[in-house]
């Protein structure tokens, strides 16, 4: 993309564009908050997000604002593409992720003294915890805006954000897919909260995993109340002539209290390119990463193997998000 094409866009990064922006100073806790208007307009931002991106590098739209990015658990894509979309954006970021155990948490401090401590000099909170339900609680005692970046098996939002993201930049649309997920349906978050915002369009979803990691009940009854065509099977094979996105996770060894039920189902599929040719042409492959043993390294090289493309569209999602929650738009 040359600079010229960015000359040619509206004024403000923000003119014209579709639905609402809801978030500005909000908490973002949960995939319940979005809905068609406001993925539209966060769709469309991250877009431009993507331009300005191409075309210089970043813009000062943040400069000067301050995130504190908490991890207690472990993460590669999800902090690293906070910390450069806040950058990318002019802002700076307070890492308190691989390093958790040299804060004062390992001295025993408890979440909301230390969120009531960071937003002193932050102004804003993205947690990841491992307790379902935390960043919630820590919303309640943060009088700055708390993004959820995962809490225990519950939610993780930005990531369901940046896979529908990447379903529609791939596919063009999201109405009238067949969206399939595959693996850890029970402990993995990232394919709670993509469920839950799927049922914001009009899909057919099916659900492949082994008994113990089926998908939660309450999951499966909201799906099935709300009207959907959806099935359960164990046998990826009943379903991969019709998927037009494979969704495929990893078996969350760390949420598991009996590793002998983790050796049982931790191979249980493979993606293969043997396997990949029984799909459409037109299907993606995607995964939130990180791949452990479910998708062969050969599959890397098939166009349809989206999973790297789907980490680049964090960057712009989460650009997307900041820019909503911390730009107040004149
Ligand atoms: C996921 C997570 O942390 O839930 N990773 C990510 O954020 N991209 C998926 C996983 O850990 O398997």
């Amino acid at each position: 993309m040359t600079f010229e094409v960015i000359t040619e866009r509206p004024a403000s990064l923000f003119d014209n564009l579709p639905g609402t922006n809801q978030f500005y100073g909000q908490h973002v806790l949960a995939v319940s908050q979005f809905n068609r208007p406001n993925l539209t307009h966060l769709f469309a931002l991250a877009e431009r997000m993507r331009d300005v991106v191409e075309a210089c590098g970043g813009i000062d739209l943040l400069k000067h604002r301050v995130l504190a990015a908490l991890f207690y658990e472990p993460s590669t894509r999800t902090s690293a593409s906070f910390v450069a979309a806040m950058e990318r954006l002019g802002g700076s970021v307070i890492p308190i992720t691989q390093g958790v155990q040299f804060s004062s948490v390992s001295k025993g401090e408890t979440l909301p003294d230390t969120i009531r401590t960071l937003e002193q000099y932050a102004d804003a909170i993205v947690l990841r915890h491992p307790e379902t339900g935390s960043a919630a609680i820590a919303a309640r005692y943060a009088e700055k805006p708390i993004i959820n970046a995962g809490d225990g098996t519950g939610e993780h939002p930005t990531q369901a954000l940046l896979d529908l993201f990447t379903i529609l930049e791939e596919l063009g649309t999201i109405d009238g897919l067949t969206v399939a997920m595959i693996g850890d349906l029970h402990y993995g978050r990232t394919v709670h909260s993509l469920t839950k915002l799927l049922l914001n369009y009009d899909v057919r979803l099916r659900f492949v995993s082994p008994e113990i990691l089926r998908i939660p009940l309450n999951l499966m009854n909201e799906v099935r109340d709300a009207g959907y065509d959806v099935r359960e099977t164990y046998d990826v094979h009943d379903i991969i002539g019709e998927a037009d996105v494979f969704y495929v996770t990893r078996v969350q060894k760390e949420r598991f209290g009996d590793l002998a039920q983790y050796e049982q189902v931790k191979d249980y599929y493979k993606i293969t390119p043997e396997l990949l040719s029984e799909a459409n042409s037109r299907m993606i492959v995607m995964h939130p990463l990180p791949r452990v043993n479910e998708i062969s390294y050969e599959v890397d090289t098939d166009p349809r193997a989206a999973y790297f493309r789907q980490v680049r569209n964090g960057l712009y999602i989460r650009m997307a998000l900041l820019a909503a929650v911390l730009h107040k738009r004149s």
